[in-house]
Order: C-alpha cells, then sequence, then structure tokens
C-alpha cells in the first residue's frame, strides 16, 4: 500500500526555464534565499525536444554561487555522451529519459560511476514498467506532468495513475527512491499531485510569475502539497 507523503518530506525544485537569463546567478541565489530544495536545470538539445537550453559551461558557472544541489533533468538524445560534463560542472543527481535510452540499466549504471545520483524521467506515453527493472539504481523517477520542451504548459492530470503506479512500486519494493513530477505544477495541481504520491516538486512559470516573489512562491506550493 502506498504511504502517505509527508509534509516535511515535500521538496520543491524550481526550474529556472523561466529565469532571466541576463541575471542568472542573481536568480539562483534568490531561490536558495527562498527555500528552494534544489535548482532543476532543464536541459534540451534542440532534437530529442525541440528547445535549445542549457550547456554544462552555465551550469559550472553557476556552481559557485549557491549551495543548492542540482538536478540536471537531461532532454537529450545521447544523454550517456553528456553525462562526464555534467558531472564535471557540478550536478549531484542527473536525470535521463526512459525514451532517450536504448541500455537504461547500463546508463544509470555509468551516471552512478561518475559519483552522480541518477534519475528516470517518463514521458506522459512511456509506461510505469519503464522503470521497473531498475529502481534499485536510481535516486528518482521524474513523472512528467507535461510533454517536454517548453515550460508554462497546462497539467496532464491524466498523470496521476501514473505517479500512483510508480509510488506503489516505490513502496512495495522498499526502495529509497524520489518521486517527481514536472509540468503545469502550481498552487491548483501540486496538491494532486501529492495525493497521487509525489514528494518532490518542479515548478517554474508558478515559481517565477508570483508578483509577490520567490518566498510566497515556495511557500504556496509547499503549503498547498501538504494540505492535499
Ligand atoms: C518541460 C520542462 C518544464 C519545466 C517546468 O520540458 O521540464 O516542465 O521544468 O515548467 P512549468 O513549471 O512552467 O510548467
Ligand atoms: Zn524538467
Amino acid at each position: 500500500m502506498a504511504e502517505e507523503v509527508l509534509a516535511s518530506d515535500i521538496l520543491i525544485a524550481p526550474s529556472v526555464l523561466p529565469a532571466d537569463f541576463a541575471r542568472l546567478g542573481e536568480e539562483c541565489i534568490g531561490l536558495e534565499k527562498a527555500g528552494a530544495d534544489r535548482i532543476h536545470w532543464d536541459v534540451m538539445d534542440g532534437r530529442f525536444v525541440p528547445n535549445l537550453t542549457f550547456g554544462p559551461d552555465v551550469i559550472a558557472s553557476i556552481r559557485p554561487l549557491v549551495s543548492l544541489p542540482f538536478e540536471a533533468h537531461l532532454m537529450v538524445e545521447e544523454p550517456h555522451e553528456l553525462a562526464p560534463r555534467y558531472a564535471e560542472a557540478g550536478c549531484e543527481l542527473l536525470t535521463v529519459h526512459a525514451e532517450a535510452c536504448p541500455h537504461l540499466h547500463r546508463t544509470l549504471g555509468a551516471i552512478r560511476e561518475l559519483g552522480m545520483e541518477a534519475g528516470v524521467a517518463l514521458n506522459p506515453a512511456t509506461p510505469a514498467s519503464a522503470v521497473a527493472h531498475v529502481l534499485d539504481l536510481c535516486r528518482l523517477v521524474l513523472v512528467m506532468t507535461v510533454n517536454p520542451g517548453w515550460g508554462g504548459q497546462s497539467y496532464i492530470a491524466a498523470m496521476e495513475s501514473k505517479v500512483a503506479e510508480v509510488r506503489a512500486m516505490i513502496d512495495d519494493g522498499g526502495h529509497d527512491v524520489e518521486l517527481e513530477v514536472d509540468g503545469g505544477i502550481g498552487r491548483s495541481t501540486i496538491g494532486a499531485a501529492a495525493k497521487a504520491g509525489a514528494g518532490v516538486f518542479v515548478a517554474g512559470s508558478a515559481v517565477f510569475s508570483d508578483e509577490l516573489g520567490f518566498n510566497h512562491a515556495i511557500g504556496e506550493l509547499r503549503e498547498a502539497a501538504a494540505q492535499h
């Protein structure tokens, strides 16, 4: 039976996709001051998804400015090729898409050998069973609640059943694995995702569009997630 996610276990991982790239360092420092639990870097190669975003050098330039853990969400065609560069850039957690890894088990092992924690992301059409045989290698499973490539999209509520499925796989197998959701997470959607079993929440638009600032946005998200 899936266990309740406690308020104290809720982690907020702002995506810096919507950040002002002319002030990226200041924005990351602000997120740390506002109580974010980690920085979520949406890395896109223009092939796996149409958009093109952060190379390892950009992340490396921010690394000395904040002490928060960095999670790189690799929405790229050949993540195993790029993994060493994101390790060197200072990422503690590297999340690869199951859809981009014909040898997922080997890729996750390679990420761990580089000294990083490994995560697996599942696109909306990919079943939870895709991670059934690699949970022992994972620190995190990311259930995408939008189709990857852009921020500001609408939350796909149909993914809640997949979240619950992955939560049951983690709990029934006694795995120490975080369950993260990414895409369309805001005040009105985070509660349902938490109720389904998610414990880590990526939010871009909900954090950067809050007129009352990062503190308010992150506090509201934590509160809404805990109230589910
Ligand atoms: C999609 C990205 C986005 C981003 C968050 O490829 O992964 O989901 O992190 O976007 P928002 O929170 O704006 O939906
Ligand atoms: Zn992401």
